[in-house]
């Protein structure tokens, strides 16, 4: 990552602004729903620790964990789940939190084996939407930002592991 420069995207203040927008959404649409919301790791557990205490509803909350085959920066396409939920969501409403959402492959693999499991009902909540970038079609219920091109990192983002720890959103550049 050394040989990149970081410009600051979102800085941690427009991002508390966007989550609690998306908290107090979340709030009125799942009021009086026995809610459990379901991190993509581990990008997505700073802006889920944001997001569900902004929240004005109670949730329980679990975790998954899915590795895409191929190289970092190239999708191939085929993903697996290398940690499952603990949480039976059969019956129940469910929410996917992820970081940031690119070709679509891993949420559009997601929503199909949650799916299988008979959830009530499932949503997907994303920090960051690319959404010219999609090789499947898969649309989130709740996008905190629209992004038409840069990589990015911080706030839970990484580059190869490195700057999730960062407060801020930061794009690379050459
Ligand atoms: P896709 O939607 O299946 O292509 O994969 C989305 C995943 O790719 C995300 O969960 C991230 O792990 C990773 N990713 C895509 N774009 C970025 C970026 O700009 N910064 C950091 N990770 C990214
Ligand atoms: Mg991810």
């Amino acid at each position: 990552m050394e040989k990149y420069r970081k410009r600051i995207l979102y800085s941690r203040d427009v991002i508390d602004q966007r989550v609690k927008a998306l908290a107090g959404q979340v709030s009125r649409d799942f009021s009086g729903k026995d809610l459990i919301v379901v991190g993509v790791l581990k990008g997505s557990f700073i802006f889920m620790a944001d997001l569900i205490r902004a929240m004005t509803i109670p949730c329980t909350i679990d975790f998954i964990r899915l590795a895409s085959y191929g190289s970092a920066t190239v999708s191939s396409g085929k993903v697996r789940i290398t940690k499952d939920i603990e949480t039976p969501i059969t019956g129940r409403d469910v929410l996917v939190v992820e970081d940031i959402i690119d070709t679509g492959l891993t949420l559009a693999f997601l929503k199909e084996k949650l799916l299988e499991r008979n959830p009530r009902t499932l949503r997907f909540c994303t920090l960051i939407d690319k959404k010219h970038r999609r090789e499947v079609a898969f649309q989130s219920d709740y996008v905190g930002f629209d992004l038409d091109q840069g990589f990015v990192v911080g706030y839970g983002l990484d580059f190869d592991e490195k700057a999730r720890y960062l407060p801020d959103v930061y794009v690379l550049e050459e």
